[in-house]
């Protein structure tokens, strides 16, 4: 099957694991509207794809899989969300949609994230496997990795690092540190999180965590040429709002050309880091093609 039909197939079933793992419970009505309205829109939910598969061809617990993965993109999903608002990138559209604050305004609309945010933590705590003896450690280091990638030391360090470098004099080493942190953490934890989970060998960590954060850095760059030359209606997102906000990208640092050239190279990276694994590699592969030359 064709990669993208593929993706997009596999991309259903994690919209069913979302389902699965919902908002339930007691919510008040317009709160459980507003986390499902962003939750629901689409996206190409290419990390929780990212966490299935390294498991599946890790030959891990793939039952244990599904609430990390549902509870990463409930995570990316706040992500945006937050991202989005007036105090942040100020974006009035997203997957396709008026953006979260757009249609509950913000108080409601920093809440559906925090509700997210929690909603994960909920999803994937209420699922430890205490008396899975096999897999109970690599599910509590799976958990560590997502946690911690979304946190401090993650989307949130290079979040911060976004918005102080706003208008800044272009800085080289801030660029990668922000690239790595705000995009690269969430892309990296999907592969990390199901190589610990699934209890792989140390090889095969090391040389998937490298084929990740190539793949993470890569998804950036993509990101910040779409946001020149994407088209507005296949992105579901605002284009031309990095130059308006004086954000710090690469093709800013770096000219388009050596943007272009750069994505190459990490593709290259990524796929040769996993090269000599003795596992299922073709979709990782193809993921990281698809990546490096996205138009969405
Ligand atoms: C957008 O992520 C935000 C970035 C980290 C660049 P995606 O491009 O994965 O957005 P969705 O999930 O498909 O909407
Ligand atoms: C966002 O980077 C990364 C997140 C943590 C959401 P951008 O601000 O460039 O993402 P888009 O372009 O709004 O999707
Ligand atoms: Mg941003
Ligand atoms: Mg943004
Ligand atoms: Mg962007």
């Amino acid at each position: 099957m064709e990669y993208e039909s593929e993706l997009k197939e596999r991309a259903q079933q994690v919209n069913k694991l979302l389902e699965k793992f919902a908002p339930a419970g007691d919510i008040p009505p317009l709160l459980k509207e507003a986390m499902e309205y962003s939750l629901y829109a689409g996206g190409k939910r290419i990390r929780p794809v990212l966490l299935m598969e390294t498991v599946k061809i890790c030959k891990g617990p793939l039952n244990l899989a599904e609430p990390l993965a549902a509870a990463l993109e409930m995570i990316h999903t706040y992500s945006l969300i937050h991202d989005d608002l007036p105090a942040m990138d100020n974006d009035t559209l997203r997957r396709g949609r008026p953006t979260n604050h757009v249609v509950y305004g913000e108080a409601m609309a920093i809440l559906a994230g925090d509700g997210l945010l929690n909603c994960a933590f909920q999803t994937m705590t209420e699922n430890i496997p205490y008396n899975d003896s096999r897999y109970l450690k690599g599910y509590l280091l799976a958990m560590n990795e997502i946690t911690r990638a979304a946190g401090h030391n993650g989307m949130i360090a290079g979040q911060v690092m976004d918005m102080l470098s706003e208008g800044k004099e272009p800085d080289k080493d801030t660029l990668t540190y922000i690239h790595n942190h705000k995009t690269g953490a969430l892309l990296t934890a999907p592969v990390k999180a199901g190589a610990l989970l699934s209890l792989c060998d140390e090889n095969t960590y090391k040389s998937l965590t490298d084929y990740a954060k190539a793949l993470g850095l890569a998804f950036q760059l993509a990101d910040d040429i779409l946001d020149i030359k994407g088209d507005k209606g296949k992105l579901g997102k605002s284009t031309g709002k990095d130059e308006q906000s004086g954000k710090l990208t690469y093709p800013l640092v770096y000219g388009m050309d050596k943007t272009y050239e750069k994505i190459k190279q990490l593709n290259k990276e990524a796929a040769c880091a996993i090269e000599q694994l003795n596992i299922e590699k073709e979709f990782l592969i193809n993921t990281a093609d698809f990546i490096c030359s996205r138009d969405y």
